[in-house]
């Protein structure tokens, strides 16, 4: 017999069933709650609450486990490609290497973006954020394919959006990044894979090709793989609950990237840089910054750290940090900013604030060294974000459209304000 779990209010008793996941995580199902008992739940900010069954990415946060259908995230990165990492987080597997090799070259082949829509960079003033650019060229993309933005498409259309999501929006991120420092466009290779390709239209110059390091290379491919999924977080369950309402996986996604730009999220790396840059232009004193996160009359947080799932070292981070300082010895970069986080993350670990609060250094605190010695500007980093997490984006969004229970996200709430009063014509309101 199924697990029930019982509920008692004035005496009377309800019974709702347990589901158990795989990995034997416990959720009660309260999804007659308000039908049998006329009660809702409060649940502020979801951290109780489960928005849907899902077979993609499983994490334990106090053990700092993750793992993309089943693998675990250290042997993802360690030998898979952003595109075999794709596939598998998209069609549930690892693809045969004819699979691998079709999905690689839709990609190349779908990478240029169309003419007119080259045009919409124009309108942007120099200093746009772009991930405001992203956004917005993201969802104009869906003006381009009106036969593929059907409230109900088939498997094989959402296969073809995901492709071009997957292709163009590392074209869109690159040629955003020229348009802000006022250089013209470089359009995509066919002989490039993906992580290569995104390099040499980010940084090669009419004439003069960009040197693939195999090390930079590497080191990107890394950082998209790690942040290719990571289940239920705000902005993938923004893209799920958009797409709730059949609005198309380009509207979805579009508003997946607002949701990721917010410097709690996403944002955050763009932060943790701009952090690390403030402590060390005022001489260092770690101390006052990590005194100023812990004040409770202030709302200072250190970038970087907390995660609302692990209470444990970010799995992430761990892979990221030893990256970080390969690179840097590689490439002979001697940055202070790596010492300083280094530095940071040390004090940090040892205070008893952060330590009773089970605080440590998320996937955000060392990506931004890295992005920063390949050469790619800060306010470019929630958009490397962006490019890593459209698989995971597309994934959910796809499972939901796929399943059979899948609902319109419509929470309630408990209705805090004035009691019903009357209407007072203006003339007598003091
Ligand atoms: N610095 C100082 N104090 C912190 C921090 C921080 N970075 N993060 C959490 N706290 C404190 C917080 O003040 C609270 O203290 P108290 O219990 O005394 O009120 C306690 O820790 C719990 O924090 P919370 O805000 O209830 O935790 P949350 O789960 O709602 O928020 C978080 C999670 C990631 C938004 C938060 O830890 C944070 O703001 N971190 C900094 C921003 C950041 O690095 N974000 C990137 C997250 S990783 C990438 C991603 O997946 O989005």
């Amino acid at each position: 017999m199924s697990e029930l779990v019982k509920l008692i209010i004035d005496e009377k008793t309800f019974e709702f069933p347990v589901i158990t996941g795989v990995e034997n995580e416990k959720a009660i199902d309260i999804s007659t709650l308000r039908k049998t008992t006329g009660y809702i739940t409060i649940d502020n900010g979801f951290a109780n609450t489960g928005s849907c069954k899902s077979a993609i990415t499983f994490l334990d946060g106090e053990k700092g486990i993750l793992r993309y259908r089943g693998i675990p995230i250290e042997q993802i990165a360690e030998y898979s490609t952003f595109v075999e990492t794709s596939y598998l987080l998209i069609y549930g597997q690892l693809p045969s290497e004819k699979q691998l090799a079709d999905f690689s070259k839709a990609f190349t082949l779908h990478a240029p973006i169309h003419n007119d829509m080259k045009k919409f960079f124009e309108g942007y003033p120099q200093s746009g954020h772009p991930m405001g650019i992203l956004s917005a060229m993201v969802c104009s993309l869906g003006a381009y394919y009106p036969e593929l933005i059907k409230p109900e498409p088939s498997t094989e259309e959402i296969d073809m959006i995901a492709v071009e999501l997957m292709a163009k929006v590392r074209t869109i991120c690159a040629h955003a990044y020229k348009k802000s420092i006022g250089k013209p466009f470089i359009e995509p290779r066919e002989d490039l894979q993906y992580v290569p390709n995104f390099l040499h239209m980010m940084f090669s110059e009419p004439n003069k090709d960009y040197i693939m390091i195999p090390e930079v290379v590497n080191a990107l491919r890394t950082v998209l793989v790690l942040h290719a999924d990571h289940e239920q977080n705000c902005s993938t369950s923004t893209v799920r609950m958009v797409g709730s309402s059949w609005a198309n996986l380009f509207a979805s996604i579009s508003a997946g990237i607002c949701a990721l730009w917010g410097p709690l999220h996403g944002g955050a790396n763009q932060e943790v840089i701009e952090m690390l840059e403030e402590i060390h232009n005022e001489g260092g004193d770690i101390q006052k910054f990590i005194n100023r996160a812990k004040d409770s009359n202030d709302t200072y947080r250190l970038m970087g750290f907390g995660h609302r799932v692990y209470k444990n070292y970010d799995p992430r981070a761990k892979i990221i940090k030893q990256r970080a300082h390969d690179l840097l010895k590689k490439l002979g970069i001697k940055d202070p900013l790596l010492d300083l986080a280094v530095t940071l993350e040390e004090a940090v670990l040892k205070d008893a604030y952060f330590q009773e609060r089970k605080l440590y250094p998320n996937v955000d605190f060392y990506s931004g060294i890295i992005y920063k010695a390949i050469g790619i500007p800060t306010t470019m980093f929630p958009v490397m974000f962006a490019i890593g997490r459209m698989p995971g984006w597309i994934a959910n969004w796809k499972e939901m459209k796929e399943s059979t229970d899948s609902r319109i996200g419509r929470p309630r709430q408990v209705y805090v304000g004035k009691k019903m009063n009357d209407y007072i014509p203006i003339e007598k309101r003091k």
